[in-house]
């Protein structure tokens, strides 16, 4: 029988898939990929499919603590889930958990209002998505979610999908790095050095 932990930790995986494929998304747009003059030679707007998976991720990064509330053992207050500094079990990756959970929110409520605040300021808010990132990884791999703080279970099935979603994020971020570093190296002004018979 599904019992609310296992819902929880359901909630938990979508949230991790709808963010990792928000962020390869937003990855693509950073290299002005274009579905039409590459693969798939189609043309579609991954930018809506961007913003939604944003919203997706956030509704259901909220829903996934919120049922905790229903289980019998341990119990957890509300205040358990929006401050879990002494939450009843795994109070540390709990408050990773939770600062994930604020940054995404960050996030997810500045790009909605990206127009007033404004492309320089909105751009460095984004930003945060990779702290949101490490604290969501974090939590998601090292909690038990059978809540008897075991050692993890490397090889379970919901902890190879989270390692599996961090690998690929990782990849496509050091290559989002090397092409942000080529595109400053030919930006950079090119001095003039003085002839040596100047
Ligand atoms: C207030 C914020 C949060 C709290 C209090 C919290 C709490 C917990 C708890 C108690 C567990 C272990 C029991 C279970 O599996 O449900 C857990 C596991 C997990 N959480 Fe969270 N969490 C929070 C935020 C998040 C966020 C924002 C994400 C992802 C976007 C996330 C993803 C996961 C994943 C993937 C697992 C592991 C599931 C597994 O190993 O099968 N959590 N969380």
């Amino acid at each position: 029988m599904l019992t609310i932990l296992d819902l929880s930790a359901y909630l938990g995986l979508g949230a991790i898939g709808a963010i990792t494929l928000n962020m390869l998304l937003g990855m693509l747009m950073a290299f002005r990929y274009s579905p039409y003059r590459s693969w798939p030679h189609h043309r579609f707007n991954y930018f809506r499919i961007h913003n939604w998976t944003g919203y997706l991720a956030l509704s259901v990064s909220i829903l996934h603590p919120l049922v905790l509330l229903f289980n019998k053992d341990p119990r957890f207050r509300i205040l358990d889930l929006l401050y879990p500094v002494h939450s009843p079990a795994q109070p540390l990756y709990n408050s990773i958990g939770a600062i994930a959970l604020y940054l995404l929110a960050f996030v997810v409520v500045t790009s909605y209002l990206r127009i007033r605040l404004g492309r320089h300021l909105w751009k460095s808010f984004h930003f945060s998505i990779y702290f949101a990132a490490a604290a969501l990884f974090w939590h998601s791999l090292f909690t038990d979610p059978g809540l008897k703080n075991a050692p993890v279970a490397w090889f379970d099935g919901g902890k190879l999908f989270v390692a599996s979603c961090l690998l690929l994020i990782t990849a496509i971020s050091l290559w989002r790095l090397r092409h942000a570093r080529k595109n400053a190296i030919h930006a950079r002004p090119i001095i003039q050095q003085p002839a040596a018979s100047d």
